[in-house]
């Protein structure tokens, strides 16, 4: 048994989870008038009811005892102060300090870095600001992939109703049909590629990166955004059009560095500050309020009592924002690449739950889709509803058909429904926060980014693990140089067979 599971704290949780199973949220309300209140927060412009999670005055209590045996507020200290929290590669991760707009420095290793954040983004927005005035590029084509694509991919989708400048496309997949097919109707004159990737090596990007290359005939325009400045000379990229971050910011925590030179390039440099300052207001919240009055703290405790004390089988999120199709893919990235981890700070093997499983989809379409299984299957899957309340476009009357939705299943997931009918009966006391954002617009979308990332911090302190490194994917990559590589015998029977049925074809 390791330290955490044994530790007082946790048998006390686990004693509580006990003796509160047979209370039902529904409970909690009727003996509580002011639960609602009591149990919903505010910062940055976004306002979070937890509420409808199986939790009591009791619960959070509890789970706050638990963050403080954790160390939680000295870890928050130690990743402002720029520590090397990344503790298997001795970095800091410092994606504060990218969208620090408190004009006070920030360190990382050390030392101040706000000017050389301050020095790239001031490139990144002349170059961005260039292209735009000059008009003679019509598309953007970003190549990368993961941490150097879901983030600018999903907030130029989030806020496309604001973009004012060439057409942006994202390319990750080394299947090249996802190149081909962006690459349609495309002009090489007309188009500015960039390739992003902190290494330069990651072997989907440099493929299409050369597939692109290859297409452009010397007549498209090239950038890349790395932390490897040499190899993206090597390419043949010209030095003015090369730009840097750095290794204290992890590839999924990097959309707010030089990675966002899509999104400025789409939205214009003003709309970008806007995101970062939303994320920097969340950042400033997260440093300071108290772990009882903190938005990413208290998430994060109540998917720790959900995965770890009421045994939920995955995390569902549903924005009910349409605009937000990607925010869930790039959510899996940060909270599975960071806490999907089996081994605790000190090497020794974790005998707990880590990261849940983070799926869903948009609403309403999830109703329609897998609601199903979360009303009446057997499992518990915990849901983040996220609920712009202004509309940002005209069909007014259809939004509040939305907000309607998404309030009515949160509602009905924690309800339930008794009937004659067994086929027709519904649990209920289903836990599920309700997210409001005052408009999806940059600054709420940066704050909302910001608290998840957060969130993904305070849940990795408290499992004792590091949230900032991924070994886990080295080792597909090392395979599949075996498969593709002339020495087969390091291969399984299964995959041999299988390779040579596709050489076969
Ligand atoms: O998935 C592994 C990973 O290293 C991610 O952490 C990263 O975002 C992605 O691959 C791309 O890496 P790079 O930006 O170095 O191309």
């Amino acid at each position: 048994m390791s330290k955490l599971t044994e530790s007082a704290a946790w048998r006390a949780l686990a004693a509580h989870a006990k003796a509160q199973s047979v209370t039902r949220i529904a409970d909690m309300f009727s003996s509580d008038p002011m639960r609602a209140r009591e149990f919903s927060l505010e910062a940055a412009g976004l306002y979070l009811d937890y509420s409808k999670q199986r939790a009591s005055s009791e619960t959070r209590a509890l789970l706050l005892k638990l963050a403080e045996q954790q160390d939680l507020s000295q870890w928050i200290a130690r990743l402002f102060a720029g520590e090397p929290v990344n503790s298997t590669e001795q970095r800091a991760a410092m994606h504060m300090a990218l969208r620090n707009r408190s004009g006070k420095p920030m360190q990382a290793q050390g030392r101040d870095v706000t000017p050389d954040v301050l020095t790239v983004l001031k490139r990144v927005s002349v170059f961005a600001d260039q292209i735009r005035s000059e008009k003679k590029i019509t598309d953007v084509v970003n190549i990368g992939i993961g941490g150097s694509d879901l983030g600018p991919r999903m907030v130029c989708d989030a806020l496309a109703d604001f973009a004012d400048g060439p057409r942006a496309h994202f390319v990750a997949n080394v299947d090249g049909a996802q190149l081909l097919s962006a690459l349609k109707g495309l002009k090489p004159a007309t188009t500015l590629f960039v390739v992003t990737s902190k290494t330069f090596t990651t072997q989907e990007t440099m493929a299409n990166a050369r597939a692109a290359r290859a297409w452009s005939a010397g007549q498209s325009q090239f950038a890349a955004v790395t932390a490897n400045d040499a190899e993206a000379r090597k390419f043949g990229i010209a030095a003015e059009h090369i730009f840097g971050f750095w290794d204290w910011v992890g590839g999924r925590y990097s959309l707010w560095s030089a990675v966002g030179l899509p999104i400025v390039l789409a939205l214009g440099s003003r709309r970008f500050t806007e995101l970062l300052s939303g994320a920097h207001a969340m950042d400033e919240h997260f440093s300071t309020a108290p772990l009882a009055a903190n938005l990413p703290v208290l998430m994060g405790l109540l998917s720790i009592w959900n995965v770890n004390f009421l045994g939920a089988a995955s995390q569902v999120v549903a924005p009910y924002a349409q605009r937000l199709q990607l925010f869930v893919s790039w959510l899996q990235q940060l909270e599975m690449e960071s806490n999907g981890k089996g081994v605790d700070r000190e090497g020794r093997s974790v005998d707990y739950d880590t990261a849940p499983a983070v799926w869903g989809d948009v609403g309403t379409n999830s109703q329609h889709a897998f609601f199903q299984m979360l009303h009446q299957g057997p499992a518990l899957h915990p849901v983040d509803f996220i609920v712009p309340v202004e509309c940002s476009h005209a069909l007014k009357d259809q939004h509040q058909l939305l907000a309607a939705h998404a309030l009515a299943q949160g509602a009905a997931l924690m309800k339930g429904a008794t009937s004659g009918d067994p086929h027709r009966e519904y649990p209920g006391n289903r836990p599920s926060n309700t997210l409001l954002l005052a408009r999806l617009d940059a600054f709420h979308l940066g704050a909302l980014l910001a608290l998840y990332e957060h969130r993904t911090f305070v849940q990795s302190v408290i499992w004792n693990i590091n949230a900032f490194d991924q070994w886990g994917v080295e080792l597909g990559k090392r395979v599949a140089g075996d498969v593709l590589g002339g020495d087969k015998s390091r291969l399984d029977a299964s995959t041999q067979a299988l390779l040579a049925r596709l050489k076969a074809h």
